[in-house]
Parts: structure tokens; sequence; C-alpha cells
């Protein structure tokens, strides 16, 4: 009961929050640009397979989950500057499909809410909104609320207010905060079942019973992979068969709380697992671990991406993998085919949150450097900003095999040939910056691969 109303009190904040947000985006709109009178976000519609009566999973567009973590389709929350934000919310009348279960979100208790019994109906309840933005996926429900197609997701509008979701609320932070929690239980439910041998499908059937989630409800396809399909970045086919020879599994699975993500990955290493492979693993958590503690306010993302490339650098060096300098691997961009992503990437409502490439909150991009062009967030970081750590160093052939081609003495391609079956390592925790620096939201709830776990 207590969490229940920490969380109504942390929630009616919050709103109040956003909207004081969003009036000043809406002032700041009118003074460059044309102007409106208010917002209109709505949930979205439900879309299709191709000639087809099976929707595709739906997932309520996310300025509007925002303000109204409401599941389902068609629902719309119109923001106006002096007024309580509305919601018109849909709750069908309809004996094929159940209305969404109850999220025990107390947004009931906060919001001004209409319930309407279908879509039209929320468009005609919701009246004249020619004077409003229209925030959505549906330019045909825009015209229909008597919206402008100029007046559709306005660019600068959506600069504003994107730059505006990578400060979270502490609402937001309780959300992230227990999305970290309940990944947990899943990871620490599959580290115990891969020491067993557990076969990646048995792995991902065990992470969703410990966590509770559905397939659908996971922020992302889950990442389970063993082995060399740990080279693949974002694998997830997830094998029937049990693990040949089960060297390496790396596990990247999240949770969402109310919408908002947990993104965490972690890889461990059997006993069979090649020495020089668990060396790399063990310097690869400390490198984690060290560009973790340089987070904090005011830092570039970019410098830390960089700091990555030169640590992993020393990891080839140190671990006999390269024949090269550290110093000499990072000139030459010799570390790039083995860390071939970015650092790391704003995490909140989307799982690869909006904005992390932004200057200024009016839409200026800071492009990423053209030695790093997978660097998803070049953005300062600030308080209240919540990003994932998450370095890498993968053995993926099709990378590696025109280096081999470019550099025959570089690296012990014989040691590479080797460790090409363990796939790759990549560990990753979620950041909150905070006025001190830091808090790593889920170290303390998923320990390294180091640390004795029970069972
Ligand atoms: N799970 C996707 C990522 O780490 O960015
Ligand atoms: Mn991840
Ligand atoms: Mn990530």
């Amino acid at each position: 009961m207590e969490s229940v109303m920490d969380r109504t009190a942390l929630f009616r904040d919050h709103v109040d929050h956003v909207v004081a947000r969003t009036n000043e985006a809406l002032r700041a709109y009118a003074q460059k640009d044309a102007g409106c009178e208010g917002i209109v976000f709505h949930a979205g519609k439900m879309l299709y397979h191709h000639a087809d009566d099976q929707p595709f999973p739906f997932r309520p567009m996310f300025h509007f989950t925002r303000f109204a973590p409401v599941p389902g389709p068609d629902h719309l929350l119109v923001v106006r500057p002096g007024s309580a934000p509305k919601l018109y919310r849909v709750v069908a009348q309809d004996f094929w499909h159940e209305p969404p279960a109850p999220t025990g979100h107390p947004f009931d208790e906060v919001l001004d809410i209409e319930n309407v019994e279908s879509a039209d109906a929320a468009i005609a309840a919701a009246g004249d909104l020619s004077d409003c933005a229209y925030f959505g996926n549906a330019p045909d429900v825009a015209r229909k609320l008597g919206i402008d197609a100029s007046r559709v997701e306005p660019e600068l509008l959506v600069s504003l207010l994107d730059w505006d979701r990578g400060m979270k609320t502490p609402y937001e932070v309780d959300c992230i905060r227990e999305a970290c929690g309940t990944a947990a239980n899943g990871h620490l439910a599959v580290r115990r079942a891969a020491m067993r041998g557990a076969s990646e499908r048995e792995l991902f059937a065990t992470y969703l019973e410990a966590t509770g989630f559905l397939e659908n409800e996971t922020p992302y396809g889950s990442i389970i992979g063993w082995d060399e399909n740990a080279a693949t970045l974002h694998y997830t086919s997830k094998r029937v068969a049990k693990p040949d020879p089960g060297y390496v599994l790396l596990i990247d699975a999240g949770t969402s709380c109310f919408g908002y993500a947990s993104d965490v990955t972690r890889t461990y290493a059997t006993a069979s697992a090649p020495a020089e492979f668990v060396a790399a693993l063990d310097a690869m958590d400390d490198l984690e671990q060290e560009l973790v503690n340089k987070v904090g306010p005011g830092v570039g993302f970019i410098d830390l991406h960089i700091d990555a490339h030169r640590g992993v650098a020393k990891i080839l060096h140190e671990t006999g993998i390269a024949k090269k300098s550290a110093d000499e691997l990072y000139d030459l961009g010799l570390t790039q085919p083995f860390l071939p992503h970015g650092l790391g990437h704003h995490l909140g409502l989307q799982v690869h949150d909006v904005g992390g490439r932004q200057k200024t909150p009016e839409g200026e991009i800071e492009a990423p450097p053209e030695k790093f062009p997978s660097l998803r967030t070049t953005r300062e970081l600030a308080v209240g900003h919540v990003v994932t750590i998450e370095p890498g160093l993968y053995f993926i052939p099709m990378l590696l095999d025109p280096v081999r081609a470019e550099h025959p003495d570089a690296f012990d391609w014989d040691l590479v040939d080797r460790l090409v079956p363990c796939g790759g390592i990549r560990i990753e925790d979620d950041v909150l910056v905070t006025e001190a620096g830091r808090e790593d939201l889920t170290r303390g709830l998923i320990p390294g691969h180091r640390e004795p776990i029970d069972g």
C-alpha cells in the first residue's frame, strides 16, 4: 500500500512537471514558428499484418505514455495551457477481445478522464482540436480532429519535447529502477540455468518465467546467445539445441515498468572456455566499471566512447590477441572491428531513447565522429539522464577477415581463430546521472560474472 501511495505522489508531481515543460515548449514553438494552442497526444492506431486480421503487438506512442500509462490503442490526451490535461480513454465494448488487464498504476487518481466506447467516440468527445498539434501514428485521426497536416508532429515541437525526455523525473527513475529489479530476477535465473547447460530457448523461457513477463511485454527482443551467437549484436533466434561447445553465454535482456525500460547485459564463461577469453572477460568487466565511474554531469559521451576504445585496445594488447601497442591499435582504428557499436544510449520509454544526438532543445544535431558512425549518443550528460554503459569486444569474422588481409602481423590470428567460437563479450549497466556523479541502477541487483550467486 505504501509503495502505491508513493507512486501516486510521484506520478502527480511528474504530470505537473511534464505539463509545465509542455507549456514551455508550446511558448517556444509559438515564438519561432506558427505556434498552436495545445497538443493532442494519440496513443495510436493498432497496425495489422498485410491483408490480414492479425495485429502487430501494440505499444502506445511514447509521448502519450509519458502522461498516461494506459495500455491499448486509440486513447487521446489533450494538453492545453490553462487547463488540466484531459484523457479520452477508450474502453471498447468488444466481446472478441478483453480490455487490457489492470496495470495497478494510479493514473486514474491523477488525470481527468472521460471514458468512451470507441476510437470514433474519443474523436467526437474531444471535439474541434484544429488549433492543436497532433502527436501520433495516424494522420487520418489528426484530420478527423480538424488538425492541419503542418501541425502533425511539428519538428521543432518534437525536438523540444524529445530533449526534455532526457531528464528523467523521480517518478521515471522509480519506474526504471523497478524495471531493473524485475530484469534482475530473470538474469539471475538464467545464469543458474546456463551453468546447467540449458539451451537458448530454455533460457528464454526461464527469463520470462522469472520476470513474469510475456515475450511481447519486454522492451526489446531478448538476446540470449551461446558461443558464436554472442557475436551477432542483435541475435534473437534462440536455438533449441543444447550449447555446443558451451563456452560462453551472452544475455542482453530487460523488462519494463509502466513503459520505462531496463536494458542489461551480462556475459558468462563456463569452465571449458579458453583462458585468454576469460582474461578478456575479466578485463572487460573492469573496464565497464571504470567507464560507469566516469559518468557524471557535464561529461561528454563521445569522450567516454573514446575511452572505451582505448580500454579495448589495452585489453587486446594485454591478452596477446594483438601484437601492436594499445596506442597503435587505437590510432589505426583497429579496435573498431572488435567494438563496432556505440558505448551506450539514453534509456527511458524507448530502450534507445530519444534526444541522444541533440545538441540543443531546438533540435540541432551533433553527429557522431566519422570514425564511430554507430554511436547513438553524442549529448553531454546532465543530472537526471539515464544511459546505458555497454562496452563490447567481439570476434566477428565478417569484420575481422578484411583486417587479417590488411594487417597480417597486427594480431595473433591463430588465437583469434580459437576465440571466434566464443562469440564475444558485452557488459551493460543502466546508469543514472546525479549531482554527485552517478548511480549504477543495475550492478547491485545483477552482480558481475566473477561474483558468486546463490544456487
Ligand atoms: N539491447 C539493445 C541494446 O543494448 O542497445
Ligand atoms: Mn542491451
Ligand atoms: Mn543497450
